[in-house]
C-alpha cells in the first residue's frame, strides 16, 4: 500500500487516484548546486551564476549563524540549540509550524518526532516528500515545557522566518495549527474560521492557507477527516500558483 493510501486509510478517507508531483526531491539545492559549481571546470561555469549562488550561500550562512547566536529573548536561555528550518531553498511551498518541541530541540530540525512523522505522511499524500519543500517555525527556539510563546517571543523571532521567506520566495505558505496562523496573521480569529480560505503573508503577500497542527491530529484523530480536506485545497492552490507562473 502506497504511503498516500496508508494515510488516506488512517484517516477513513476513501482512496481515490490522483496525480502526484513527480519531481525529483531537491535537497539543500543551494549546497548541491554550490558543490555542483566547484567541481565543474571553469570553462563550463558562467561567472554571473557562480557569483549569485556564491551570494545565496553566503546570506543562508549569515542568516543561520545570526539565528545560532540569538540572544533576543529568554528562549535563548533555556533552548539546547536554535532549531532553523530545512529543506529545498526553491520550495514552492513552506510549511510553518509552531515552535520546536523537546525532539527539535534535541535534534536541531523541525518536525522530527511523532508530529513529525504525521506531517510527512500528510504531505506525502499530495505528492510532497518532505525534502522538495521547506520546513521551519514561528519560533527558532523551544519554549520550556511545549508552552505557548509569548508575543515578544515572537516579535523577536518572525523578522527571521520572514528572512528565509525573502530568500525561498515559495508560490504558498501553509500555517500549521492555530497558534502558527494566529501569530503569523496576527489574528485572534478561531482557527476552526481560518481554514478553508487564502490568506496573505508578509510583505510580497504570499498565499497563506491554515489546517491543523498534526500534534493536534495525532491527540483528535477523528479531525483528520477535516485535514484532508485541507490538503486537497493546499494542493489545488498549488497546482493553481503554478499555472500562473
Ligand atoms: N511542533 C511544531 O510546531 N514544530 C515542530 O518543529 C515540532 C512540533
Amino acid at each position: 500500500m502506497s504511503v498516500r493510501e496508508q494515510y488516506l486509510e488512517t484517516l477513513g478517507v476513501d482512496v481515490w487516484k490522483a496525480r502526484t508531483d513527480s519531481r525529483p526531491p531537491l535537497a539543500e539545492p543551494g549546497v548541491a548546486m554550490a558543490a555542483a559549481v566547484a567541481s565543474a571546470p571553469a570553462a563550463l561555469v558562467a561567472p554571473p551564476a557562480v557569483a549569485a549562488i556564491a551570494a545565496d550561500e553566503v546570506a543562508w550562512e549569515a542568516l543561520r549563524a545570526q539565528v545560532s547566536t540569538c540572544t533576543r529573548c529568554e528562549l535563548s536561555q533555556t533552548r539546547t540549540q536554535t532549531v532553523f528550518g530545512v529543506g529545498n531553498r526553491r520550495a514552492d511551498l513552506m510549511v510553518i509550524g509552531e515552535a520546536p518541541g523537546a525532539d527539535e530541540d534535541r535534534q536541531g530540525e523541525p518536525f522530527v518526532g511523532r508530529a513529525g512523522q504525521l506531517l510527512n505522511s500528510m504531505l506525502r499524500a499530495i505528492g510532497y516528500a518532505r525534502p522538495t519543500l521547506y520546513i521551519a517555525n514561528v519560533l527558532k527556539c523551544r519554549p520550556p515545557g511545549n508552552r505557548e510563546p509569548k508575543p515578544g517571543e515572537v516579535a523577536c523571532c518572525l523578522p527571521y522566518l520572514q528572512q528565509q521567506l525573502d530568500m525561498i520566495q515559495p508560490r504558498l505558505l501553509v500555517a500549521l495549527g492555530r497558534v502558527a496562523a494566529q501569530n503569523l496573521l496576527a489574528t485572534d480569529v478561531p482557527l476552526a474560521r481560518l481554514r478553508g480560505q487564502v490568506h496573505r503573508f508578509g510583505a510580497r503577500a504570499t498565499p497563506l492557507i491554515v489546517t491543523y497542527h498534526p500534534a493536534y491530529l495525532l491527540r483528535s484523530p477523528t479531525e483528520k477527516r477535516k485535514s484532508w480536506v485541507d490538503l486537497k485545497f493546499i494542493r489545488a492552490e498549488l497546482a493553481r500558483a503554478r499555472a500562473g507562473a
